[in-house]
């Protein structure tokens, strides 16, 4: 593996003691830089990444205590270790350097297995410090995500992918050293129709996701149900610890994968995780962050599945809901089903999104629910209800907000059974709402029950045809008036007539 060698900056205004430093730190596997003054030495540690500095006090210009003082109040370079070199041997020398904040001093002449070993000591503590502050940042980074995820959260409407973007988005770009990032990305999830692959495309610039097929399970071990298996491996150990298989199939892909030099791998039964590539030796902090970021996906998934099933059995309730209403009503037939469609048509077209107008097309399949109140001889009566009958027959909106009831999953339903035959003038039943006060649902509900009401025959009057049931909704006569609608709604309309035939076409009972 090719790991970064330590890179130590030497500063000092005679070249030959650079000389000398090259000659005993690079044998050691040190890269080392040199500044000729504390100017030079300063702009090289604002533009490239170093690990040590060994300052020589005695220069022209900018003495040593000054260009540590200076690299010492930069909050960039505060942490980085500094070993004076001095060949003053006097006390009060020395506390002026602790003052400008060094963190070692060596006397000249220059003793190389001291240097060596102060060296070592200062790297591993700026190892041990540069791990903690991002191991601060993760836990600072996780934090604000966790507040983020919890403000924007809809467990109704919960989609797996976009989350899982932004928490690949937040760990692996925000929380790794980009020096450190894997180059290969990879999340897998089990669905209800097998597995999906998607690898994430240079997780170190702007993020892209692409999904791609893989037929790999085979090939892994999986835990059971409920547990998880992490694996790192380097090529090497590919074959002995049953990677081989796998990897191989990862490597023909058409990505930018191949050759694959190390993986890491969160396996479970739901979900894996694969990072690939680091360009230097896999701590247990990484894995500590990959399995963080598995286990929140775990987590996402979970949530995933479960607002799927909540859904579904949403609209299983509803379904039921309005097939009961439906076998006592008179049109049993699609009536319902067909208001459903024209609702999220109308929605799709009126620019709301799309959510709502899959709410729509579900929750407006209750609007008549109420007629389950409402007497069979009255409903199925061959001719015009009289008077008291139509009071009867008003009845059924207050009735199916009654039934629907206040869940909030329904709330729109309950919106629309109790609106829809409200008029935008004012002039409809059972609360003479109008204009916005009139629910937007129950707007909507409204032009495309009646639409459906006038192209349906009934016990007391024919079916139309559809160009004469956009006549009258368009220019209105005893019994209809554009005014009854919402103009917005009724534009729509107009401009999906043709779509209004199809469906009902489509949807005969
Ligand atoms: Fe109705
Ligand atoms: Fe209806």
């Amino acid at each position: 593996m090719n790991v970064a060698k330590p890179r130590i900056l030497c500063v000092d205004d005679e070249p030959v003691n650079l000389k000398l430093f090259d000659a005993f730190l690079v044998p050691q596997g040190y890269e080392v830089l040199h500044a000729h003054s504390g100017r030079q030495a300063l702009e090289l540690i604002r533009e490239q990444k170093v690990d040590l500095v060994l300052l020589d006090i005695m220069m022209p210009e900018m003495n040593g205590y000054d260009v540590c003082r200076l690299i010492k109040e930069d909050p960039a370079s505060a942490n980085l270790p500094v070993i004076m070199i001095t060949s003053l041997q006097v006390k009060k020398e020395r506390i002026k350097g602790i003052e400008a904040g060094a963190e070692e001093f060596i006397s000249k002449p220059i003793d190389q297995g001291e240097v060596l070993a102060r060296i070592r000591m200062l790297l591993k503590m700026k190892e041990l410090h540069d791990r903690l502050g991002q191991a601060y940042a993760s836990v600072t980074s996780l934090a604000a995500f966790g507040d983020e995820t919890i403000k924007i959260l809809d467990p109704a409407g919960f989609d797996l992918m976009p989350n899982i973007d932004r928490l690949v988005n937040q760990i692996i770009r925000q929380t790794i050293d980009s020096a450190d990032r894997p180059q290969i990305f990879i999340v897998s999830i089990r669905t209800v129709s097998g597995w999906k692959w998607y690898y994430y495309e240079s997780p170190f610039k702007e993020l892209t996701r692409h999904e791609f097929e893989l037929d790999a399970q085979n090939s892994l071990q999986l835990p059971g149900d409920g547990d998880s298996a992490i694996l790192y491996a380097a090529r090497s150990e590919f074959a002995a610890k049953g990677l081989s298989a796998f990897v191989s199939r990862l490597e023909a892909q058409p990505l930018p994968m191949a050759p694959i030099k190390n993986i890491f791998c969160f396996l479970s039964a739901e979900l894996c995780v694969f990072a690939a590539n680091y360009g230097r030796e896999v701590s247990a902090y990484d894995a500590a962050i990959l399995n963080t970021l598995a286990t929140q996906s775990l987590l996402f998934k979970l949530l995933s599945d479960q607002a799927r099933q909540n859904q579904e059995d949403v609209v299983q309730t509803v379904n039921a809901l309005a097939r009961a209403a439906a076998s006592h009503d008179v049109d049993n037939d699609n009536h319902v089903l067909r208001v459903g469609e024209f609702c999220a048509l109308l929605a799709r077209r009126l620019g709301l999104n799309e959510n709502f107008s899959r709410a729509i097309q579900l929750q407006s399949q209750l609007h008549d629910v109420g007629n389950i109140f409402i007497p069979l001889e009255i409903l199925k009566k061959k001719g015009v209800p009289n008077f008291q009958e139509w009071e009867i027959i008003r009845t059924h909106t207050r009735f199916g907000a009654q039934i629907i009831g206040n869940h909030p999953r329904l709330a729109m339903a309950h919106a629309i059974a109790l609106s829809h035959h409200e008029n935008w003038d004012g002039s409809g039943y059972p609360n003479w709402l109008k204009g916005e006060q009139i629910p937007l649902a129950g707007r909507i509900a409204s032009l495309a029950d009646r639409y459906d009401s006038l192209r349906s025959a009934k016990p007391y009057k024919q079916a139309m045809d559809h160009q004469t049931v956009c006549d009258m909704i368009s220019r209105g006569n005893e019994r209809i008036k554009p005014e009854f609608f919402d103009p917005g709604v009724l534009t729509a309309f107009l401009d999906l007539t043709p779509q209004f035939a199809e469906i009902f076409e489509r949807l005969q009972g």
